[in-house]
């Protein structure tokens, strides 16, 4: 159920606090817009606690991980927490066929074989503003969407030229409320990151895909880092002379578990959300947008899958790219099948009614925003065609479905280097492009791309409009497919690196004929020429109404608390621990045990095998001081509202303490992006007692458990 848009005030008190969940608040607002409702759920902290420019707070502990995930502090030696699939690459990237530390896992015995990883960065949050005011000074209500974002653009760059701050500290300024307000951002970027631990994948990826945004799950899906910093503390390139991090607030572990109805709170950096679309659109992705795409993903799956199963190396090169395919796709499932059957457009578009109503009782504000959702109801109408088309022309050219489009897509931007700054801009180009064709060949399977090549191109000529259907797709016969996969420059890595090398004239001349290049230039230009052109101009009107929109809600409903989407800025959400009922008659529990994975247990399998070590420890019940009632807990879920990003964000009990690891949600509330529903949206997180049982008992680290802080908070 929403509670975005209650009218009365003391109805919203009411309803707000039995229907808590929703919602990613920004820290440095917790005490005036959640600390009461927080307490009400059993929080024993102030929001002062959370979040203070003051003094060492939880905030402190919190990091981005890479800008793509969250991570944690846990000890005063800069020891931070993330997922397996968040360290994924890292763990990868050290691991060769000897020491292979995705099959085995790694667990530095001491500091000096901790490893340093190029890139990878943490990035802490020293203070948060509201900088509105300042930001939108000048902006009055009579200007274009343009004229105003030159304004903003103005403000924010003179603003950001005076902030106090220190050297070593970066500022940022990001519109929220879809550009209705701005906050200011300072932050400390530590880049030498090195990895210290992390669990084989039978471990961390166990249940890979087939258990990928389900419950129950059992994976203990947590990789350990550390945060090196110079000899004053403070931020530094990575050097081997560089100190462990003093952190100004570290987490201290909670041993006593979870029971129902803990409150819990999540701390990180959610990515994205949509949560103020009109019915219209939320409508539009569950009918057209994401069948659309599922429908593309089908299709390569299914052949990447068979394919995978056939032989090993067919999965070892296909593994990490079925992957990454696969955990949109079964989001998008999740998401479509959960707007619908939680009735979310019928629920929105009643919303919509009741603020109609509402606005109407003042005549000026109807008359301001009377027009907004009637406009958007009829642009949304308009751009469905394109958005449509563009959604099917993305996955076959931009996705890694098709993968020798993947190659194509670099040699359009080699030609276009050398057609904009000649040799130079070439050259340098070229050099992008060569470092990345090892790792592109490494998993092209040209016989699986082609099958899925011959399917895609067939589908299509079924699902796209005619008016953008590029003819040349009709030419697609054995033949043309025998060039593509057996003899054109795509075929062997040595042929197109031997083309590249001869310079942008004479690969632009040679492209000219090249059929698959033909093909993928045809299908972008539809795109650019025919679809985005359309789609830009009505897509600029909705942005600009969605902005006014937003003015609107504030302004009709002013004692509503709102919360902004998420954009990649630090939030915190807050729930409790929860059972739900995915379909009738079927009640899901909020913890899973050693027992679970056992159950699960398919020798061999690549998702399902489980380590010798475990099954010993299973069978001698040897779970250390981390067990409950002589089971071995391993994940549990909560009532948090989390999206991508959140991975590895850690779940904080009343008092501050860690008790879990966010890495996932349950499948039937994936729609909680667009439509939040208390009754059946569920993050999943790892238990920490499972971490710190694979890591002293199953690992032998006990080192690392020794620098952390243990805690009986519920004795
Ligand atoms: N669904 C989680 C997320 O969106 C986990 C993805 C990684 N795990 C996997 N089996 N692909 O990131
Ligand atoms: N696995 C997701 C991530 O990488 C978190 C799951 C979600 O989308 O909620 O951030």
């Amino acid at each position: 159920m929403s509670i975005r848009f209650s009218a009365l005030l003391s109805f919203v008190l009411i309803y707000t606090f039995s229907f808590a969940g929703e919602g990613m608040w920004l820290p440095f607002l917790l005490k005036s817009m959640n600390e009461a409702e927080m307490k009400s759920m059993g929080m024993k902290m102030n929001a002062e606690d959370i979040y203070s420019v003051n003094q060492g707070s939880l905030k402190d502990a919190i990091v981005h991980f890479g800008g793509f995930c969250t991570a944690e502090v846990i000890s005063d030696k800069g020891l931070i927490l993330t997922n397996h699939h968040c360290g994924y690459d890292a763990i990868q990237s050290h691991s060769t066929l000897e020491s292979n530390y995705l099959k085995e896992g790694y667990w530095a015995e001491r500091m000096s074989d901790e490893k340093p990883n190029q890139g990878l960065y943490a990035t802490f949050i020293v203070r948060i503003e509201d900088v509105t005011s300042k930001v939108t000074s000048g902006v009055d209500a009579g200007m274009t969407a343009k004229e105003r974002q030159s304004m903003i653009d103005v403000n924010i760059a003179r603003l950001l030229a005076s902030i106090p701050k220190e050297a070593y500290q970066e500022a940022s300024i990001k519109p929220f409320f879809e550009g209705n307000d701005f906050y200011m951002f300072v932050t400390e970027t530590y880049r030498d990151v090195r990895l210290v631990g992390a669990p084989p994948e039978s471990i961390g990826k166990f249940g890979a895909d087939t258990d990928n945004w389900v419950w129950p799950r059992h994976t203990g899906d947590f990789s350990l880092f550390r945060i090196y910093a110079g000899p004053d503390n403070k931020p530094a390139e990575y050097s081997p002379d560089n100190k462990p991090l003093k952190p100004r607030h570290f987490l201290p572990i909670s041993l006593d578990g979870i029971d129902e109805g803990d409150f819990t709170l999540v701390f990180g950096f959610p990515g994205k959300t949509n949560q103020y679309l009109p019915a219209v659109a939320v409508d539009q992705i569950a009918r057209v947008i994401d069948p659309a795409r599922i429908g593309v993903r089908d299709i390569s799956l299914g052949i990447m899958d068979r394919r995978m199963r056939e032989n090993e190396d067919n999965r070892l090169a296909l593994a990490v790219k079925y992957a990454s395919l696969a955990n949109s796709w079964k989001k998008w499932i999740g998401e479509a099948q959960g707007l619908i059957s939680t009735g979310a457009v019928e629920n929105i578009q009643a919303e919509e009614k009741k603020f109609m109503m509402d606005l109407q009782k003042n005549k000026t504000n109807n008359a301001t925003y009377g027009e907004i959702l009637p406009k958007l109801n009829q642009l949304y109408k308009e751009i469905e065609p394109y958005a449509y088309n563009r959604t099917i022309i993305a996955e076959a050219i931009g996705g890694s479905n098709i993968e020798v489009f993947k190659l194509t897509q670099y040699a359009e931007r080699l030609i276009r280097s050398f057609k904009e700054s000649g040799n130079q801009g070439y050259t340098q180009m070229s050099s992008r492009v060569l470092a990345q064709l090892d790792d592109f060949y490494d998993g092209y399977r040209p016989e699986v791309d082609r099958e899925v090549f011959v399917a895609l191109t067939a589908h299509l000529k079924e699902k796209l409009s005619n008016e953008f259907y590029p003819s040349i797709l009709a030419t697609v016969g054995p033949n043309l497919l025998k060039n593509i996969y057996d003899e054109s420059i795509w075929a062997s890595k040595e042929k197109l690196i031997e083309h590249i090398n001869q310079g942008g004239g004479a690969l632009t001349s040679f492209l000219e004929q090249d059929a698959a290049f033909q093909i993928y230039m045809e299908l972008k230009n539809v795109m650019d020429q025919k679809l985005s052109p359309s789609y830009n101009v009505i897509n600029d009107q909705i942005q600009f109404l969605l902005t006014q929109y937003m003015t609107a809600l504030k302004t009709t409903y002013p004692d509503q608390r709102f919360w902004p989407d998420a954009n990649n800025t630090m939030r915190v959400t807050y729930g409790q621990v929860e059972e739900y009922e995915p379909r009738d008659g079927v009640e899901y529990k909020t913890q899973t045990y050693l027992d679970g994975v056992m159950e699960k247990y398919v020798p061999g399998d690549y998702e399902f095998d489980v380590h010798p070590k475990l099954i010993q420890l299973y069978n001698e019940k040897d779970y250390g001081p981390y067990a409950e009632n002589g089971k071995l807990p391993v994940c549990f879920i909560a009532s948090n509202h989390t999206t991508g990003g959140n991975s590895g964000s850690p779940a904080i009990d009343a008092y501050g303490n860690l008790i879990g690891i966010n890495f996932d949600r349950v499948w039937e509330g994936t729609m909680s992006d667009l439509y939040y529903d208390r009754s059946i949206c569920r993050n999943i997180m790892v238990d920490i007692r499972y971490v710190l049982f694979v890591v002293d008992k199953f690992a032998g680290a006990s080192h690392l458990v020794e620098e952390m802080k243990l805690v009986h908070p519920k004795a």
